[in-house]
């Protein structure tokens, strides 16, 4: 019970620190030194970090590689990317080299609309509150106007309010349906803004009209997002997908029926869109966008059809070989962390300042590429292969391996299985 505190938020980052260490790491050798010598010595800098969160006690550092050979839509991309699991950037960059030399990524963008929800109960007639709602709808648009001028002039705004009656779902139930184009921004606060306000005018105007008073439980955007889809592809004849210890015809198979599994098999199909949010969120992150609002919003879309299933689909017709996905992506490119995180628009500036519509393109195709990837190991060589030769380094990082150890142990496993066992042994053996 020490360990409640009140007032935590007001004090100073070093106070923060301090309380931290004598509640939570008495025993943690050299905690003070761990969490201080990620502190940025600009302070400036240190500060914006500072005070993206409440009580932030240090930074976290992640890694931010680089993906080059995209080819999208004709187009060469190197794509940031950020993550911690070793073996990201190195597949999609193989598989983007593998495509640059057989026709690239093609991308289009299906639609851009999001939705919002203003959640109320009404006990009395349906009829009188539609009636209502016809009524008030204009006004609904009107009130908004402070908050959607800007975004109107750019060509954005509110599309439609629809009323949507629920109340076979749960007693008393009704929603404003809202439905927006946001541009180039993820579009989060001015959604949740133009709704507070709907929420206002709907409720302030009822009180003359109509018997009972509406309730209003909630206002706040949906990040499912079906609507807001793009498409991604890459195709070729299936001669032209051999390599060296590749047969591309039983490859071509072997690929399409592992695509066919994960439709079918939902324990399959979470790993295999895992595997592709691994190519997604780490260009989300990168980008300074919100990739649990991705995860979520695609994760659903993965059950739309009431049973979760693979996001990408592949076929073979006519000997020419398809891969593809249409994956909901809400993002943004300008607006919040977009403009304030100085690697966020270093991100951007790699991807020649990309608007929201080629930011999805971007990203579904490196959850293209990431899903191309992992299937063609695991139905080649087994997926341990390039895992465990990218987390090689991660293993002797935790023995402490001086530069010449890591030296001489990579050269060893240039010919050698790595497993954890393995390179534990070899080291030792050096040691010996
Ligand atoms: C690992 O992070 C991702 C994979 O498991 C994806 C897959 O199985 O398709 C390799």
């Amino acid at each position: 019970m020490s360990r409640l505190v009140s007032g935590f938020s007001k004090l100073s980052k070093t106070e923060k620190v301090n309380w931290l260490i004598k509640n939570h790491l008495s025993d943690y050798d050299g905690a003070e030194n761990t969490l201080k010598q990620y502190w940025n010595s600009d302070q400036k800098l240190q500060q914006l970090h500072d005070e993206f969160i409440e009580n932030t006690i240090t930074n976290y550092y992640l890694p931010l590689g680089v993906a080059p050979n995209f080819v999208i839509n004709d187009k060469v991309y190197t794509i940031p990317m950020t993550t911690e699991e070793s073996s990201v950037v190195a597949a999609a960059s193989k598989a983007a080299k593998f495509w640059q030399t057989r026709g690239g990524f093609k991308t289009t963008v299906i639609s851009t609309n999001k939705i919002g929800q203003v959640h109320f109960t009404y006990t009395g007639d349906f009829k009188a509150l539609e009636t209502y709602f016809n009524a008030i709808k204009p006004q609904l648009i009107e009130d908004a106007k402070p908050i959607t001028k800007n975004m109107e002039k750019r060509g954005g705004g509110i599309l439609d309010i629809e009323l949507r009656n629920k109340t076979n779902a749960l007693d008393n139930y009704y929603q404003l349906h809202a439905t927006f184009e946001t541009l180039d921004a993820m579009g989060a606060n001015f959604i949740n803004s133009c709704l507070e306000q709907f929420a206002k005018t709907f409720t302030a105007n009822a009180e003359s009209t109509l018997p009972k008073p509406i309730n209003v439980i909630m206002s706040i955007l949906s990040n499912y997002v079906p609507e807001c889809l793009v498409r991604a592809e890459v195709s070729c004849k299936v001669e032209d997908l051999a390599e060296k210890d590749i047969d591309p015809n039983t490859f071509a198979e072997k690929f399409v029926q592992a695509v066919k599994i994960a439709e079918i098999e939902p324990y399959r199909a979470v790993t295999h869109n895992k595997g592709i949010m691994n190519g997604i969120d780490a260009v989300v992150l990168a980008t300074g966008n919100d990739f649990r609002a991705i995860e979520a919003g695609v994760h659903a879309y993965a059950a739309r059809n009431g049973q979760y299933s693979s996001l990408t689909h592949a076929k073979i017709e006519n000997g020419v070989f398809t891969f593809w996905m249409e994956i909901p992506l809400a993002l943004g490119t300008v607006g919040g962390l977009t403009n304030l995180h100085p690697l966020v628009k270093l991100a951007l500036q790699v991807l020649d300042q990309p608007n929201a519509k080629t930011l999805m393109q971007i990203v579904a195709v490196a959850g293209l590429a990431q899903n191309f990837a992992a299937l063609r190991s695991l139905t080649t060589t087994g997926i341990q292969e390039g895992h465990m030769k990218m987390h090689l380094m991660n293993i002797l990082n935790q023995f402490e391996a001086t530069p010449d150890e890591k030296l001489k142990i990579v050269d060893h496993f240039k010919t050698n299985i790595v497993t954890h066992s393995a390179v534990v042994e070899a080291i030792e053996k050096l040691r010996a």
